[in-house]
């Protein structure tokens, strides 16, 4: 280990091998296992690095249950664009895990309802998330709150808070045939995950005129727009990959 000087003028350590590159805050973290890279060196001590994972887990869904749901083509598309960008992407449906209205006493008398645990545990098992909310009332869909919240819940006492959330990174998208694309909804779901522990890449894409923009595919007409779809996404992925 050399010692050299730092910017103030303080002596600080640099190692050749053995420290892992992984932020130091990020490195207990709970969430799905990263690669490890272990070996002697030639004076005999052991080292490990963490090695950039190639395909991170990326869990893409919509704040909508409707059928005919934009938001469900949007993250689609957004989906695609992750695929293409090298991450194995799980699409689901908020419809395929139904919860009641969170209600502190039914979490007390019976816990986490089944589709909570499993969407619990789908979000354990993928590094970033991919959502696509459509705006009510000028903020996200209550569908979406209510699923963050019953998640957002330990099931033992040796769980650490926020499993779910801590550590993953996002990008958000929203579609909405008003004017504003509904971006007014991820002021509010962009805070709400930050709270929670989400990294939020900073750039979001909002789709105005969505009832216009999307063809019999359920594909956007305007490739440029598609563009900045897939281009987000696959910016999640390379965070993603970044910072695991
Ligand atoms: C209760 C309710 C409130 C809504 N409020 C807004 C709103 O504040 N801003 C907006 O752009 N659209 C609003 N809409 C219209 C939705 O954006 C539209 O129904 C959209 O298609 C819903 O998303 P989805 O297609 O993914 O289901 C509202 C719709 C409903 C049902």
């Amino acid at each position: 280990m050399d010692k050299k000087p730092g910017p103030m003028g303080l002596a600080m350590e640099s190692r050749t091998f053995g420290a892992p590159k992984f932020p130091r805050h990020l490195k207990s973290r709970p969430g799905p296992a990263r690669p490890k890279k272990c070996g002697v060196d030639l004076q005999g001590r052991t080292w490990q690095r963490w090695i950039m994972l190639e395909n991170p887990r990326i869990l893409a869904f919509a704040g909508s249950l409707r059928a005919g749901s934009f938001n469900k083509r949007l993250v689609k598309i957004a989906a695609e664009g992750a695929r293409e960008a090298g991450a194995e992407v799980t699409l689901i449906d908020l419809r395929d895990f139904p919860m009641p209205l969170f209600d502190q006493d039914l979490e007390d008398s019976d816990g986490l309802p089944e589709s909570a645990k499993k969407l619990k545990a789908l979000f354990r098992s993928h590094h970033g998330l991919l959502i696509a909310s459509p705006e009510y009332n000028s903020s996200f869909s209550g569908v979406l709150k209510n699923s963050i919240d019953w998640i957002s819940r330990v099931e033992n006492a040796q769980e650490p808070p926020l499993v779910a959330f801590t550590g993953k990174t996002c990008a958000l998208f929203s579609a909405s045939p008003g004017w504003r694309g509904g971006l007014r909804g991820l002021v509010h779901l962009r805070d709400v995950l930050g709270n929670i522990g989400v990294t939020l890449l900073p750039e979001e894409v909002s789709i105005p005129a969505a009832d216009e923009l999307f063809d019999d595919e359920e594909d956007l007409k305007d490739h440029r727009t598609r563009k900045r779809v897939t281009g987000l996404a696959r910016k999640l992925v390379e965070i993603t990959r970044k910072l695991n």
